[in-house]
């Protein structure tokens, strides 16, 4: 065992600074002098993408081949605790294979909308679902000897400007939305790392964000680990350092180890802090370093059946009228659309990796059922969206001569890519339009979908089923098969709410904002706790989803009918698989505050279980409910309070079909906080649907006005300012105009690929200050001052720096 404080005491400042950033873009610096090696972290978080020695940073798509699962938005479809932890040990398995310290994941950012980029990437609208399936993520990795990363901490809801936008949230919705996931997470599983977010959260970039960092993390929730910054989230490295962030990563010449000494030197920062930075990173180092030492080598076979299962318990059945599905291994089946044979299977961006093998539904269905019972069309062209009217005559004409058309539809890989979000929440035209025109000819239309969040189904009453396969990894096509003709059956609930339409959605009026901030006017009403609160109509609800068996709900008993906040209530009841098939239920409890001092959602869910069980079997599911389950957050005692009165326990089967109802009394212990002012919060009190909250209202829930929002001009732009913004200065728009054509040629024959479109988005709304790292030491902060110094408007002051700062650093 290394005695890390030893060490420490051993090292020069300078070392001890210089183990603060990272030795390139995937490695944490090793000390020969000191013995202390160098590990690796790498993405994650649904695989393992381990870019090859010889790639270099943009070469995303260059990784070592890995099992590649379903992503976040289907793992949480699970509701499935257990089977999360294994999927957990598998990646564990693989990063000891391939020698990874730490796998950068879960993501477990809330779904805000619908349209957030990298929704595929997180895994509810619902915190504690959220905290629940992260946790057991966590725990199954890290029982393997092997690091995390919980990322994006925290309010990073969308991809818009997400390097620079202020999310201006309320503190209640901060704690019981956006930071609760985090909480249970770190509290129950301890992550090797949390990963500090781009944006910035009521004014300070989480980089700098001693409240979250700090007071939060730390502090209140006893994180052990340590914080390592998203790649290239540092603002100013002294600040970022002071507020609880021990790791810079990548690692880039980028001067910060020597700020870090001189702050200490010049008595701006104590030595202490940077003591305490060490620890926690040589801690991570070692503990990996030990894992490491060992050789290991998984079994891809069986990691690849592994994900067919955990593919098949995701899946959710949205639909099945008439029983449709599942379906007789020898009816005469048309599969069609070109995703049966090409699949989409996860999302683009620093999560996409390359999987061992690759199964798809036609073939899987094939192995089920043979060729003579199924026809094929593409449907629609594969790459480009446009109703190409031979395809679709093609499929129009196979679909005649089955007895079912099973389509296989969904979003294309343009559509949910990292650092950008999706305008709008429809399938691609061609895809809607196949679905159209076959249900127009054919009565018995199933459709299959792949695609990472919610999309409007314009044509859902014309069709009889609809089995949402999310985006379900490298065996997903197999899961598929195993589904359509009853080798499994379907469990997988929604972990977020399909709403009809985008604008029904609360963010609408205020998603993603820009250019500086983003107001999160709807506070606590984010997906069911709005939809459900003001009574809006939805596509399928948050929890739905069905199976092909009956399950029943009975007895539903609570161990008091009176409690105070510091009992734990056991919450029972009886659940009895009716029908003719084996199966597995999702029992979800909701808690429903019936009369509250403070404005609160509908229900909020509070506790879950699923069970399989046999054709006739029954068993008792208990829940137990602490008194976090009834609390609010109160601004006034900055805590979390409970409150007295009458609380109904909800007992179901989603958010909109509760199946049994129970009431118990609350007494609290807890001092009465002062109470709201109910008047001047009016309209969260009784939350309006479909209309944005006035800017007064939300300003008294924030308790401050917002802040301002207008483009900056010139002679304000700093070094967060993005260089497409600087359009008001002859010198930026150059500058700007450079780097396009600088990606331009980086990217050349790429524009239409997701990885096109995710660079040039991300340079467009890269801060100036990204030029440090892009730069890896040969732009320096002096040449970017002087630089910013012209843009401003002083030309002549600028051009002196300039040769200043080149000078210094010849
Ligand atoms: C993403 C992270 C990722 C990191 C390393 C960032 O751009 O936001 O999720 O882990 O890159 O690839």
């Amino acid at each position: 065992m290394t005695n890390i404080n030893q060490l420490i005491s051993e090292m020069t400042l300078e070392e001890k600074a210089s183990l603060c950033s990272g030795l390139d873009f995937w490695h944490t610096k090793g000390n020969d002098r000191l013995g202390i090696p160098s590990i690796m972290l790498t993405d994650g978080p649904h695989g393992l993408r381990k870019q090859g020695e010889d790639s270099g940073q943009l070469d995303i798509n260059d990784s070592v081949p890995a099992t590649c699962f379903p992503t976040a938005s289907a793992l949480a479809a699970s509701w499935d605790r257990e089977l999360i932890y294994q999927v957990g040990e598998a990646l564990g398995e693989e990063c000891q294979e391939e020698k990874v310290g730490v796998i950068l994941g879960p993501g477990v950012n809330i779904k805000r909308s619908p349209l957030c980029g990298r929704n595929f990437e997180y895994f509810s609208e619902d915190p504690f679902l959220t905290g629940e399936i992260a946790k057991s993520h966590i725990n199954g990795v890290q029982s393997k000897g092997i690091g995390t990363s919980l990322k994006h901490y925290a309010v990073n809801n969308q991809e818009h400007r997400r390097m620079v936008i202020d999310a201006v949230v309320d503190q209640r919705a901060l704690r019981e939305i956006y930071l609760a996931g985090y909480e249970i997470a770190v509290k129950e599983a301890q992550p090797w790392t949390v990963m500090c977010a781009y944006n910035r959260v009521n004014g300070a970039y989480c980089s700098e964000n001693k409240f979250l960092m700090t007071d939060v993390l730390k502090d209140e929730w006893g994180h052990a680990g340590l914080v390592v910054t998203d790649w290239g989230a540092m603002d100013e490295r002294v600040p970022g350092l002071a507020a609880g962030i021990e790791l810079e990563m990548p690692g880039t010449n980028n001067g910060n180890d020597a700020r870090i000494v001189a702050a200490i030197k010049s008595g701006q920062l104590d030595e202490e802090v940077l003591d305490h930075a060490v620890e926690r990173i040589l801690v991570m180092i070692f503990k990996s370093a030990e894992t490491l030492s060992e050789d290991y080598e998984y079994d891809r076979g069986a990691h690849h059946a592994f994900a067919r299962l955990v593919a098949g318990e995701c899946a959710v059945l949205l639909k099945n009228e008439n029983n449709i599905l599942p379906l007789q291994k020898t009816a005469k089946v048309a599969l069609i659309g070109e995703f049966a044979k090409t699949p989409r299977y996860q999302g683009a961006g620093s999560s996409s990796m390359n999987p061992t093998m690759l199964d798809n539904i036609y073939d899987e269905v094939l192995k089920l059922v043979g060729a003579d019972s199924i026809t094929f069309a593409p449907g629609y062209p594969e790459k480009e969206d446009r109703v190409d009217d031979d395809i679709l005559r093609e499929a129009l004409e196979v679909a005649k001569s089955a007895e079912v058309v099973v389509i296989c539809a969904g979003l294309t890989d343009m559509y949910e890519v990292e650092g950008l979000d999706r305008e709008h929440m429809k399938l691609p035209q061609s895809h809607n339009a196949l679905i159209e025109a076959v249900s127009a000819v054919h009565s018995n239309v199933v459709v299959v979908l792949s695609n990472g969040s919610p999309v409007e189904m314009p044509w859902v009453d014309q069709v009889q089923a609809v089995l949402e396969g999310h985006l379900g990894g490298q065996a997903g096509g197999g899961a598929m098969a195993d589904i359509l003709y009853g080798d499994v059956n379907p469990s997988g609930k929604l972990a977020e709410t399909f709403p009809v339409q985008l604008e029904d959605n609360p963010s609408y009026h205020h998603f993603p904002g820009g250019p500086k901030t983003v107001e999160y006017r709807e506070s606590i009403y984010v997906g069911y706790r709005y939809y459900d609160t003001v009574g809006q109509d939805t596509l399928y609800a948050f929890g739905h989803g069905l199976s092909y068996t009956v399950f029943e709900y009975s007895d539903l008993r609570l161990s008091q009918d009176n409690i105070t906040d510091n009992d734990t209530l056991t919450v029972s009841v009886k659940v009895k698989n009716t029908g003719m098939a084996a199966g597995k239920e999702v029992i979800q409890l909701y808690v429903r505050d019936v009369e509250s001092t403070a404005f609160r959602p509908d229900k909020e869910l509070k506790g879950f279980a699923k069970v399989a069980l046999g054709p006739d079997e029954e068993t008792v599911v208990s829940i137990e409910l602490e008194r976090r389950a009834f609390a609010c957050y109160n601004t006034a005692v900055n805590d979390w309070y409970v409150e007295s009165g009458a609380f109904e326990i909800l007992v179901g089967a989603s958010s909109r079909d509760i199946r049994l109802t129970a009431s118990v009394n609350m007494e609290s212990t807890q001092p009465e906080p002062p109470s709201e002012d109910r008047e001047a919060l009016a309209e969260y009190y009784d939350f309006p649907m479909g209309v944005q909250v006035d800017k007064e209202s939300f300003e008294t829930l924030l308790g401050e006005a917002v802040p301002d929002n207008s483009p900056e001009r010139a002679g304000e732009y700093t070094i967060n300012t993005p260089v497409s913004d600087m359009d008001d200065s002859f010198f930026g728009r150059q500058l700007a105009k450079f780097m396009k054509k600088q990606i331009d040629n980086l990217f050349a024959g790429q524009e239409d690929t997701p990885i096109g479109l995710m660079m040039t988005s991300m340079v467009r709304e890269a801060p100036l200050r990204t030029m440090l790292m892009a730069g890896d030491g040969r732009v320096t902060r002096g040449m970017l001052d002087a630089l910013l110094t012209a843009i401003n408007g002083k030309f002549f002051k600028g051009l002196g720096g300039f040769v200043k700062a080149i000078w210094e650093n010849r």
